[in-house]
């Protein structure tokens, strides 16, 4: 398989930035990093401009991160009211939804007036700056609208992926104390209905909901009769009494823009927590630079937004850039497994960004749907999320991109805002499979275990040296947890968790997670927090949870489960454990494989050996590494014995 694909001649001379540019304004951005920062903090309309750029120490004692501290701004001003001017009548979002037959072009003008009647709405039900509101919404543009008018007034939104269970939006409703869940009636997806509202009205029931929410704003988007609480009020209904005019509320670059959840190696999912100059800043010029934007161009990520993806590149980034961005409600195989490229030939699609499951799904239903449509509009292709195999990222260039498209393999997290490590369409020769070289402003580093920095080639973990202003200012309300998370493993540096091998060019390759996280088509979910979920059912004793590989999802979910006494080993428990953990999760948490097991491997000091189990699990039990430590030698072969095949 070819290893190098240079970047396209063609392609580099319309390209923003191409080699040398690249080369030369990194160097800038390493070398006079408070400069470079702000110059790029001009990008956006200040209300009150900034004198400082950045004030950061990673120390235990004295941990904070700030960007442009002593500026105002408001983000939502940012990202609609300042292309008034220019951009009225220009769309702003289009939204296309599950339904082949229905979509909506939405101007900026429209947005804004969207977006003020929105925050006046929220300002009725009594929401106030720093108030914290819950989003539980489908892929409708009225998402976009909460998030931008929450960030009009000044209100901190949680964004809570439509996947997650009552239970998990219950705790997240109380993590961050919200007074407010704002739903719809029921979301699609694929012709199926997801009961949005429903799940609220259960999320409510969790103890200790109540103490903080206080209303559901419900949008209308079928005739759907749906139960109603006394606390529930229609968006429709409030929202044709406010007015039109609603001023942006000037907020302090490190006021809070929001919280989103994500998991980690243990204990229950942290409130990632971004504020607001910095965030957009990195967010609008990632947008800009990775994907190469110019006027007009029509930009489409599939994400979520219910992902920092989604909140990234599917609202700020590219509304702060007075982009076109397009929202999709649906998923790439309804009607038919052609509907991504049908939607690329339908809006003319310059930049298409998704991620390595969905290619992969659709690369094993073969070329005939791609080939059945044009896809001549495409310029840029887009990669997140995880590890794309060289295998998947031949097929979206060659098939879907027909050669023509530069791949943009991204790597970043949920805690980094934006994009760290990714070509430059015009600037990066690409190696499948590598997410390649830093974007500017950030200096990454490998260290081996014991904190020393490798230089040249070689592997370790991937930590960044310096800050940037995209990047997490807390775990939200625990100042702690964030120290020991991303601070504590090595000093003055942030950890990402990720190992990587960097390659001969100083290209990064990304090997995956080096803690208990995994990543299942594509969404972070913690073994802890599937294992929590298992052992809260009555029959289970013990779980342990480990990734193995899957084709179409990366990883696979695989669980050992030790039943209590008096329960007994069947296909009917084994359904119900596995219904049981979509029940207290959601469906993205679904195990794929449920191994029985009597005992699980464990040291003399009785801590799991997870190793051993994720050997098994990938059916790589031939190498188990040392094994001297086991209390039990035996349940390893009992399990290996009983091993489950694909
Ligand atoms: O392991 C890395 C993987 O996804 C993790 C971050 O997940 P999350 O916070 O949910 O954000 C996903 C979208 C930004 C990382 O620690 N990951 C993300 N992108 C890549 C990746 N692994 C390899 N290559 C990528 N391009």
């Amino acid at each position: 398989m070819k290893t190098r694909y240079p970047v396209n001649p063609d392609f580099r001379n319309d390209a923003l930035c191409d080699n040398d540019q690249y080369l030369k304004m990194y160097q800038q951005s390493i070398d006079n990093n408070e400069d470079f920062w702000r110059e790029q903090g001009k990008r956006l309309d200040w209300f009150k401009p900034y004198s400082e750029v950045k004030d950061v120490s990673f120390s235990r004692d004295d941990l904070h991160i700030r960007w442009y501290a002593d500026g105002e701004l408001n983000v939502c001003h940012n990202c609609v009211d300042r292309h008034l001017p220019d951009k009225a009548d220009q769309t702003a979002i289009i939204w296309e939804g599950d339904d082949p037959a229905s979509a909506k072009h939405i101007s900026y003008a429209q947005l804004h007036e969207e977006v003020c009647r929105f925050a006046n709405t929220l300002k009725k039900l009594g929401v106030e700056k720093g108030d914290r509101v819950t989003l539980y919404m489908p892929m409708i543009p009225e998402a976009a609208y909460a998030m931008l008018a929450c960030a009009r007034i000044g209100a901190i939104h949680s964004v809570v992926f439509g996947g997650f269970s009552p239970d998990a939006l219950g705790d997240r409703i109380i993590n961050c104390k919200s007074k407010l869940v704002i739903t719809a009636d029921r979301g699609v997806r694929g012709n199926k209905a997801i009961p949005l509202k429903a799940n609220v009205d259960k999320a409510t029931e969790k103890p200790g909901v109540k103490d903080y929410l206080q209303s559901v704003l419900v949008i209308k988007t079928s005739d759907q009769v749906i139960d109603w609480q006394e606390h529930d009020h229609w968006y429709h209904e409030l929202s044709s009494s406010v007015s039109a005019d609603c001023p942006a509320e000037p907020m302090n670059a490190e006021d809070p823009l929001f919280i989103l959840y994500t998991s980690g190696s243990t204990g229950q999912p942290k409130g990632v927590l971004h504020t607001s100059g910095g965030y957009l800043v990195y967010a609008s010029m990632t947008h800009e630079y990775v994907f190469d934007i110019h006027a007009d161009d029509v930009y489409w990520c599939t994400a979520d937004v219910g992902w920092i993806t989604g909140h990234s590149y599917v609202v700020y980034g590219p509304l702060a850039n007075g982009a076109t961005t397009l929202m999709f409600e649906g998923v790439p195989n309804y009607p038919d497994h052609s509907r991504f490229w049908q939607i690329c030939d339908k809006h003319q699609v310059n930049v298409c960004y998704t991620a390595p499951t969905a290619i992969r799904a659709l690369m094993k239903e073969g070329d005939a749907p791609v080939h059945s449509t044009s896809r001549s509009s495409l310029r840029v292709l887009g990669s997140v999320g995880e590890p794309i195999n060289p295998e998947a990222w031949k097929w979206y260039y060659e098939v879907v991109g027909d050669e023509r498209c530069p791949i943009v393999d991204t790597w970043w997290q949920t805690e980094t805002g934006g994009i760290m490590i990714t070509p430059l369409p015009g600037a990066t020769d690409l190696k499948p499979g590598s997410a390649t070289r830093p974007f500017f402003g950030i200096k990454p580093a490998l260290l081996d275990n014991d904190g020393h920095e490798l230089t040249g080639e070689g592997a370790g973990n991937l930590v960044i040296t310096d800050s940037w202003p995209g990047q997490m200012r807390t775990v939200f309300g625990d100042h702690e947890r964030f120290y020991q998370t991303y601070f504590s493993a090595f000093d003055d540096v942030y950890t990402t968790g990720d190992g990587a091998r960097r390659d001969e060019d100083g290209y990064y390759w990304i090997t995956g997670r080096t803690d208990d996280v995994l990543n299942v088509s594509g969404h972070r979910m913690g073994t802890a927090e599937v294992e929590s979920a298992l052992v809260a059912h009555e029959a289970v004793a013990e779980a342990a949870v480990v990734g193995y590989p899957h084709d179409i999802k990366g990883q696979g979910i695989y669980a050992y489960v030790t039943l209590v006494n008096g329960f007994s080993e069947s296909n009917d428990l084994l359904a119900e454990l596995t219904q049981w953990v979509r029940k207290e999760i959601g469906p993205i948490a679904t195990p794929d494989k449920i191994q029985w097991a009597p005992g699980l491997p464990k040291t003399r000091s009785g801590k799991i050996m997870r190793r051993i189990l994720r050997k098994i699990a990938a059916n790589e039990h031939d190498h188990l590494g040392d094994t001297s430590t086991l209390a039990e030698p035996e349940v390893v072969t009992h399990l290996i014995n009983n091993r489950l095949n694909s």
